[in-house]
């Protein structure tokens, strides 16, 4: 865990529990009540409800902090207004501008509609139409919206420059300790909302990306709450925070997985990192790599179970609850009692539907129901029929046919999608492939051999 600065006030070991010295840049749990009674008016309080499915699953009680629900469907705005309520009248006048691909967008364009700021808001060609729809309709009169360059690098920096040229003050996305004091409420109303009905959390599970969540929330479990348990969920594919605890200072991910847009983030924040790096002296923070197809398996849950509407980021939280041996030994909530109270935040609902065919796909195949496969076809008749027919079993489907030699359509290798009622017909499918004497091997999504057929 990272090292805290020495300072002379602490008391020694033996003398009772050790107490890290406060870095004065952090905000302070007051910070959150603050942000808490200017966004009272602004972002009502989120429901917190009883999640009887994922309860049932694990045998805990697990409660759904429902982020979703806000008026932007995540909870952005709450750290966007709190910075916009620090400016000065000057910095008011003069706007404010920020980049992203979508839910900070969301956030920053509600939180200027209601404080009377403009803002002129940098977003990536790639992002959705729905969030680019959102945007625009949240932040009417008092924003501009402006596509700016193919990734979120490219927005990044037009917002730099128009904020250069134009005195405009850059709302970040995480890195701030007003985006930090105001997601914090969340943790805020979850300890009010659970004392309501007359109990505490044993455990937090919270979404990761820059670490602005998380960080809000450990500002305040760590003054109010010391003894809880924090999961913080991060993407399989984006585990910028791990990183950085295991480094001891914030470093850059070479490689990123973009699917869980607005979690998957390269580097943490410097004030993020330092924020979290502090809790850890007095709560116990356990970090998990949730893999992307388990968060579209659950996100799948959410909707057609739940009737909740999650976006990948949105479902990070509940899908860690699912990974194996949670509870076990070892396991990321490992000596957590059964029926132990959790709190999951959902944190945000920003799913375009464009996605649900990937989101479809990726939990099949996670789940083991789908399969892919590089099927050799002999250049002779009925090479075919006779896959079809010694090869497949009853339930099986072929989702995907397709020949990977562009110029020779009809033979040669073929890319063969299949998907299976059980996982347990694996073994059999594949005991028939053996026996058919086609040359097979089997693929998996991640192979460029996708980007070849689809492109
Ligand atoms: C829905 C959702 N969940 C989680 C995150 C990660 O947040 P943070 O950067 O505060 O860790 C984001 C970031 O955009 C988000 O939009």
């Amino acid at each position: 865990m990272p090292e805290v600065e020495e300072s002379g006030g602490a008391p020694s070991r033996g003398e009772g529990p050790a107490v890290a010295p406060r870095d004065p840049g952090l905000p302070t749990a007051a910070d959150v009540d603050r942000a808490a009674a200017l966004l009272g008016p602004v972002v009502p309080p989120t429901p917190l409800q009883r999640a009887d499915r994922l309860s049932e699953l694990t045998g805990l009680e697990v409660w759904l902090k429902r982020e979703d629900l806000t008026p932007v469907r995540s909870y952005k705005a709450r750290g966007a207004y709190t910075v916009l309520a620090g400016l000065s009248e000057e910095e008011r006048a003069r706007g404010v501008t920020c980049a992203s691909a979508g839910n900070h967008a969301q956030g920053v364009a509600f939180a200027c509609a209601r404080a009377g700021v403009s803002a002129t808001i940098f977003l990536p060609r790639t992002t959705p139409r729905q969030k680019r729809d959102r945007v625009a309709a949240l932040g009417g009169d008092q924003v501009e919206v402006v596509i700016a360059g193919d990734q979120y690098d490219d927005a990044a920096v037009a917002a730099a420059d128009f904020a250069a040229a134009s005195g405009a003050t850059v709302i970040p996305a995480f890195d701030h300790p007003g985006i930090i004091a105001g997601q914090g409420t969340v943790a805020a109303e979850i300890l009010a909302q659970s004392a309501a009905l007359g109990w505490s959390p044993d455990a937090l599970v919270l979404p990761v990306g820059g670490a602005g969540l998380i960080a809000g929330c450990l500002t305040v479990l760590g003054e109010r709450l010391p003894g809880v348990r924090v999961l913080a969920a991060e993407p399989a594919g984006a585990t910028s925070l791990a990183a950085a605890l295991a480094a001891g200072a914030p470093v850059e991910l070479d490689h990123v997985d973009p699917f869980v847009d607005g979690a998957a983030v390269r580097r943490v924040g410097d004030l993020t990192y330092r924020a979290v790096a502090a809790a850890t002296s007095t709560i116990d923070v356990t970090l998990a790599a949730v893999p992307e197809g388990l968060i579209c398996v659950e996100m799948l849950d959410l909707y057609q179970v739940d009737g909740i509407i999650a976006e990948p980021a949105g479902a990070l939280a509940p899908a860690a609850l699912r990974l194996p041996g949670v509870l076990e030994q070892g396991g990321p909530l490992a000596g957590l009692a059964p029926g132990s109270r959790v709190v999951v935040v959902v944190s945000g609902g920003n799913n375009d539907v464009s996605r649900y065919a990937d989101i479809v796909e990726r939990a099949l195949v996670h789940e083991g129901l789908k399969h892919y496969f590089l099927v050799e076809f002999p250049q002779e008749p009925g090479a075919l029929r006779r896959f079809l027919d010694d090869v497949l079993g009853p339930d099986d489907d072929i989702t995907l046919f397709e020949y990977t030699k562009r110029n020779n359509r009809e033979t040669g290798p073929a890319l063969v999608g299949i998907e299976m009622h059980s996982r347990d017909d694996l073994p059999g499918l594949l005991a028939r492939l053996d026996e058919s004497r086609l040359r097979v091997e089997k693929i998996s999504p991640d192979s460029p051999l996708f980007g070849f057929v689809f492109s």
